[in-house]
Order: structure tokens, then sequence, then C-alpha cells
């Protein structure tokens, strides 16, 4: 333990700017921000329908980015050809439904579609580090190893939304199949709905590499700053 890469998730940054359609708060200022507080990488998902991250973040953010960039991304060709022109350190790849709040489950790579697979060789083909994003389960690890990529990164939905004894499996689950990942030579890495409260026992898996956390990050960086924001307006208001 000790050595596991922070990778911040700022979508939601952006997801606050696009209900007002305006320019603040900013993810590239939030990213500036990540870097200064310790983050080792920042992801930003560019989905197709646009509802958080612009093509416009993305492209100022691997200009700006001083750690690396984690790009997340259906295998869309549109968002690939952009993924190639802006070329982050990595490309995580997501399964994507627009009807979804946040992505809900891990790719099923058992059909190895050609989509899939068309994606991956363009990602490659521009130089681009791949990891997949699937759920903690052997057959995904070993098709993941198949399929040649950097990294895996397991899902771990199912487990920060489970309680108890279900926890608990779910975290063997976690382990089992980070043990597999590594054993085959991948690059572990673990992602979705963690927080302050149940990272630790994730973060212990032997080898585990990177973990991306957005959402709980986003919440507390609201809540710690709010003091502050309504104590900065007070006071402009005190000297009318
Ligand atoms: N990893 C992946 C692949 C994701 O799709 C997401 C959500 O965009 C995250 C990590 C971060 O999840 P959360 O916002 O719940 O921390």
């Amino acid at each position: 333990m000790g050595l596991v890469e922070l990778g911040v998730n700022i979508d939601h940054v952006a997801t606050v700017r696009q209900a007002r359609r305006t320019v603040e708060p900013d993810p590239v200022a939030a990213a500036v921000l990540a870097e200064l507080g310790g983050a080792d990488s920042i992801t930003v998902h560019l989905r197709e329908d646009r509802r958080h991250i612009q093509d416009r973040d993305v492209r100022i953010l691997a200009q700006t980015i001083r750690t690396k960039m984690n790009f997340e991304l259906s295998v869309a060709p549109e968002i690939v050809g952009i993924a190639c022109e802006v070329r982050p350190h990595q490309a995580t790849l997501v399964p994507e439904k627009r009807e979804e709040v946040t992505t809900e489950g891990g790719l099923d790579l058992r059909p190895r579609s050609a989509p899939l697979q068309e994606a991956m060789q363009r990602l490659r083909d521009c130089g681009i580090s791949i990891s997949l994003f699937i759920d903690p389960d052997p057959e995904q690890v070993e098709i993941a190893r198949e399929l040649a990529v950097d990294a895996i990164e397991l899902h771990t939905g199912q487990y920060a939304s489970s309680h108890g004894s279900q926890q608990k499996h779910e975290l063997s689950r976690l382990i089992h199949a980070g043990q597999l990942a590594v054993d085959l030579g991948l690059r572990l890495h673990a992602g979705h709905g963690l927080t302050y409260t149940n990272v630790l026992p994730v973060a212990s898996i032997p080898s585990m590499f990177e973990l991306n956390i957005g959402h709980s990050i986003v919440s507390r960086a609201v809540l710690v700053g709010m003091q502050q924001a309504v104590s900065d307006m007070k006071r402009l208001l005190v000297q009318t």
C-alpha cells in the first residue's frame, strides 16, 4: 500500500457548468487544483451525448495537464478520432448507454466485437496505452489478456453499493480478479463509486496501480469550499 496512483475524474465539475451552459466551473481549472492536491492523473469521460465534458475541455486539458491524462471513451468512431487527435497517456474503454445516469457495468468482452477491436487498433496505432473497464469476472480478465491490452480497470460499483457480507463477497471478487490480472501481466486499476469510507480495502488489493475517483471527490470539494465561497460573497456585499 501507499503507492497507489490517484486518478481524479473531473466530469462532475463539468456537470455543474453544463447545468447553466455557462463557463464556470471550468474543469481545466479543477484539473490544475487537483494536480496541486496530488492527483497522479486526471480522468475525463467524453460521452457521445456531451452531457458534461465538452470537446473544448479535452483539447485544452491535453495541453495543460502536467501529470497524465486518462481519456474515458466508448468505441464510437468519432470519439476514438478525438482521442487520437489529443493523444492522452491512456484511453479507458467503457460501455456507454444514452439513458444511463452513469456507467452501469463493465464492458462485456465475450463477443470480441468488431467495433471494440477496431477502436483498440486505432488507439494503438496512435500510440495510446489502453485500459478496459470490466467487471471483476475471471473470464473478462482472461479475454482482456487475449486482446493484449496494457491494463484493466475493475468496476467497483457493486462493491461500493453493497453492505456487510455482500460487500465482503464483492471485495473478494475484486481481489481474485485483480490477482489473475496481475498474474497475466496486466496493470491493475479500479474505480467507480469509491468514497472516503470505502476506498481503503480496494487500495489495499495487492499490486493495485491506479484508482479513478470522481463523484466523491467533487462532492467533497463543493462542501469544503462552500464556507469560503459564501464568506467571499458576504465580504463583497458588506462593501455596499
Ligand atoms: N472509472 C470509470 C471507468 C468510470 O466510468 C467512472 C465514472 O465516470 C469512474 C471510474 C469514477 O466513478 P465515480 O465518479 O463514481 O468515482
